[in-house]
């Protein structure tokens, strides 16, 4: 099958349109919806209650993927999460209890990194499991359970559906894991499995605020640099905007956690610097408040994603900004997703670069 762009410009948009229905499959596959329930595979060759640490390793994106599941099973499931960069972990020679597991993530299943750090903790004796869009590929015969990601060839070197619908397999994993460790009651497991049944609606919504994104994304363009912040499991979303940014329109981008912004950062602002700040109302979005403050009394200019109870309560500190629906904190970081990859894609459109084929990256890298 020769998959095209339909009617869209380039398969980066096609991509990010298909998220309601890719993650509405995924999410199909790994809930029951009318039990309120996730589903697991009866072989699950691993039990959560008895882990005592899970080890997530995997490059670009698909790493961020495994920072957000670290909030998640931390919280949900209280199992210590460890996550790092594919190519650093298989260089650190990382001690690791027997029996632990060591989940890898991967669109492609062929990353060079992953496969190595999945060799070396299949050495040190750890259950494999990973987390692949391409099930024929080589992490995922090499490994003891593949968790299919399910949404379909992804072609954009930039990965957009890939990406949330990890987000949305891991999402289900650690409701699976609170619920073996019974760190979660039944209602509290609905109630999330309930989030994730919302999602594709969700992000259909989030996927309206497209014209106001394109034009928030002409100003953009003229930046050299721009900073995200964000804070808990909306961090890797900052880091996600900063990467897809700098991957598609090579202007210079970074992600900081928000509360960082003290210990570096605030030295680069004055009125060239767009700050993306990604925060929807929660209980510590007074702080998000404040630094969005110190950002705008240096003349630093915000664009603000956040929700409707987050627009009301930002104050004249924002210069524009992008309502996502509103949404359990649990499911926030898969939307917030979204405004983020409309504006690296935008900004990349009106710049004129190659979208689906940026200089210098390649969409699986083999080779170390
Ligand atoms: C490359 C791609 C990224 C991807 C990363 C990991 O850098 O350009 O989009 O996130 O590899 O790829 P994987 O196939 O392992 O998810």
């Amino acid at each position: 099958n020769v998959v095209d762009k339909g009617n869209h410009r380039h398969f980066m948009l096609k991509e990010i349109y298909e998220q309601p229905d890719a993650l509405s499959h995924t999410v199909s596959h790994y809930v029951d919806l009318a039990k309120g329930k996730v589903k697991l595979p009866a072989d699950l060759p691993f039990d959560f209650a008895k882990l005592n640490r899970l080890t997530i390793s995997a490059c670009g994106t698909a790493y961020y993927a495994g920072l957000v599941a670290k909030y998640w099973f931390e919280k949900y499931a209280r199992l210590p999460v460890e996550v790092d960069v594919a190519s650093e972990f298989r260089y650190r020679e990382p001690p690791m209890d027997k029996d632990g597991l060591a989940l890898f993530i991967s669109q492609s299943g062929e990353t060079a990194d992953t496969l190595a750090a999945l060799r070396y903790c299949k050495a040190q004796g750890q259950h494999i499991a990973s987390i692949v869009n391409a099930q024929e590929s080589t992490i995922a015969r090499e490994s003891d359970i593949v968790f299919p990601i399910l949404c379909g060839p992804e072609i954009s070197v930039a990965s957009t559906k890939a990406t949330t619908a990890q987000m949305s397999v891991l999402a289900s994993l650690a409701i699976a894991a609170g619920r073996q460790r019974g760190t979660i009651s039944e209602a509290e497991e609905f109630e999330l499995v309930d989030m994730l049944a919302k999602l594709p609606g969700a992000i259909t919504k989030a996927l309206a605020s497209e014209k106001k994104i394109d034009q928030i994304s002409h100003e953009l363009s003229k930046a050299s640099d721009v900073l995200y912040l964000g804070r808990g499991s909306l961090f890797p979303i900052a880091l996600e905007g900063a990467l897809k940014l700098k991957e598609i329109t090579y202007i210079h981008a970074e992600g900081y956690a928000s509360g960082e912004l003290k210990h570096g950062p605030i030295a680069l602002i004055d009125e060239t610097l767009p700050v993306v700040v990604v925060a929807p109302s929660d209980p510590l979005f007074d702080k998000t408040i404040s630094n969005m403050h110190e950002v705008a009394a240096r003349g630093g200019k915000i664009i603000l994603i956040t929700d409707e109870a987050g627009a009301k309560s930002a104050g004249d500190d924002v210069h524009e900004i992008i309502i996502v629906p509103n949404a359990h904190a649990f499911v926030m970081p898969i939307i917030c997703a979204i405004p983020v990859q409309l504006l690296a894609y935008y900004t990349a459109v009106f710049m004129g670069t190659d979208v689906d084929q940026p200089r210098n990256l390649a969409k699986s890298v083999t080779v170390e």
